[in-house]
């Protein structure tokens, strides 16, 4: 039975597909938007360090087990956990985490797609030749597109049409095509840029900057953010990566394939990060602008670079695909779930999905101007989605999957699955079992308690 309805579903079209579709979800606005910022607000090198660790012990162990329940359970997250427990008879309670991964995701997708709507109306203002000549014009011009719900709603709408539109088309024509055509383009635009940065930026610096080692720069904040951000750029907990790992053949070595995915995701962080700061330090700019670093900082570069206009759009494109390839990924758990539960048909299904993220994502735009005043805890719509997600479910999640794939489902049905040499299973193993719970639990008392 199981057999049969996991022949009916879609599978990738080679291993090396499901690499690229991945890196496609990892690799977003976390990486060139919100990796950047932090870094510069978290004090550097130090965050870099902690959060290559972080990477390494906690996330990528945890990548591996989603990718594994995903594949075991062969559906969506919610019959892929359904199909797993009852494989191992375990409590029903754990289908939960599949509800939790699918709406979440959605959460994540109303205001990502926001973020988003920025990135392409940037890019447009690219495109144009839009110029700013001081830092307060660039935060004047920020703060006026956030001022305005109607140019956000149209940006939002833009980038939500275009997510569901891949989406509506299928797993391997709509999916995995997208991400073909997009993830080359995006590689050979960052390779591009950190050239260019290089010889326009101050390269040197931007070195220093990320990679002098300050131990006494970490902290325990320091960690909070850099876990929080491991788990975001790796798409953890969300059920995204259960669903592409359903897609994935038996055969294929889970642990062989996520080093790719992890390593690339790594790596354009890095890459992004060098060509930002370099030109942040060449034109004497603030590394720890926050948010509005890639907005309002380096516009500024590029209007006064030679070249800042070509850098600018080839800049600003590069994010749009990012994102846009990480929020297909946020939509396709829930997409998939309908389709298999209810038979609709996959357009029906991701249209109608999108209409109800994107109405979501419409409060999200008003909650930066007419809605400003409607807050909880001092924290706006966007900001109350955000922490939701980020401090509580993504975390939750994490340490349930940890929990469920170290304790419950039995370490013959694990390693059946991983199918890796003994001795490489059994470290694997115990880290899941151990380290990854503990540590995010850690983190996550720290972040309701401080
Ligand atoms: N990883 C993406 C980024 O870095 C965002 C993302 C896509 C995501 N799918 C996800 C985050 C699922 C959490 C869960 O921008």
């Amino acid at each position: 039975m199981k057999e049969s309805s996991s022949q009916a579903r879609s599978t990738w079209s080679s291993r090396w597909a499901f690499i690229l579709v991945t890196i496609g979800s990892s690799v977003g606005l976390g990486n060139i938007w919100k990796f950047p910022y932090m870094i510069g607000l978290q004090g550097g090198s130090a965050f870099v360090l902690v959060y290559l660790l972080c990477i390494l012990l906690i996330a990528w162990p945890l990548f591996m087990a989603e990718i594994l329940i995903g594949r075991r359970g062969g559906g969506n997250p919610v019959s892929a956990m359904a199909t797993t427990l009852a494989e191992c008879g375990a409590s029903r309670f754990w289908r939960v985490l599949g509800w939790v991964g699918i709406l979440s995701a959605l959460v994540i997708l109303s205001f990502y797609g926001v973020v988003a709507g920025w990135v392409v109306d940037y890019l447009c203002k690219a495109i144009v030749g839009v110029r700013v000549e001081t830092a307060l014009e660039a935060k004047r011009a920020f703060d006026t597109l956030l001022g305005n719900p109607l140019q956000l709603a149209f940006w939002h709408t833009v980038f939500m049409v275009l997510t569901v539109g891949v989406v509506a088309r299928g797993v391997v024509s709509g999916i995995e095509l997208a991400n073909k055509l997009m993830m080359p383009g995006l590689f050979l635009i960052l390779v591009g840029l950190v050239f260019w940065g290089a010889v326009a930026g101050d390269m040197p610096a931007a070195l220093h900057f990320l990679f002098d080692v300050h131990f006494e720069a970490i902290t325990p904040d320091v960690f909070l953010a850099a876990v929080g951000h491991a788990f975001f750029t790796l798409s953890l907990g969300m059920g995204a990566v259960m669903a592409y790992g359903s897609y994935l053949d038996k055969k294929t070595s889970i642990a062989g394939t996520s080093i790719w995915v992890v390593a690339c995701d790594t790596l354009v962080g890095l890459l992004a990060g060098l060509a930002i700061f370099s030109l942040t330090f060449r034109y004497g700019l603030e590394p720890s602008e926050g948010p509005g670093l890639i907005l309002q900082t380096l516009p500024l570069a590029f209007s006064n670079m030679p070249g800042g206009r070509v850098f600018g759009v080839l800049f600003f494109l590069l994010v749009t695909f990012a994102a846009w390839t990480s929020a297909i990924s946020l939509l396709e758990p829930f997409v998939a779930w309908l389709i298999e539960s209810f038979g609709l048909r996959r357009a029906t299904a991701a249209w109608g999905t999108g209409v109800a993220v994107w109405l979501l994502g419409i409060g999200v735009c008003l909650s930066f101007n007419a809605w400003s005043e409607y807050t909880l805890f001092g924290n706006n719509l966007f900001d109350v989605l955000d922490i939701a997600t980020s401090r509580f479910s993504m975390p939750l999640s994490g340490v349930a999957i940890a929990v469920y794939v170290g304790w419950v489902m039995g370490k013959r049905i694990v390693a059946e699955e991983m199918r890796l040499p003994h001795g490489i299973f059994s470290v694997w193993f115990a880290v899941v079992r151990t380290l990854v719970p503990v540590a995010i639990a850690l983190v996550f008392l720290h972040a309701i308690t401080g």
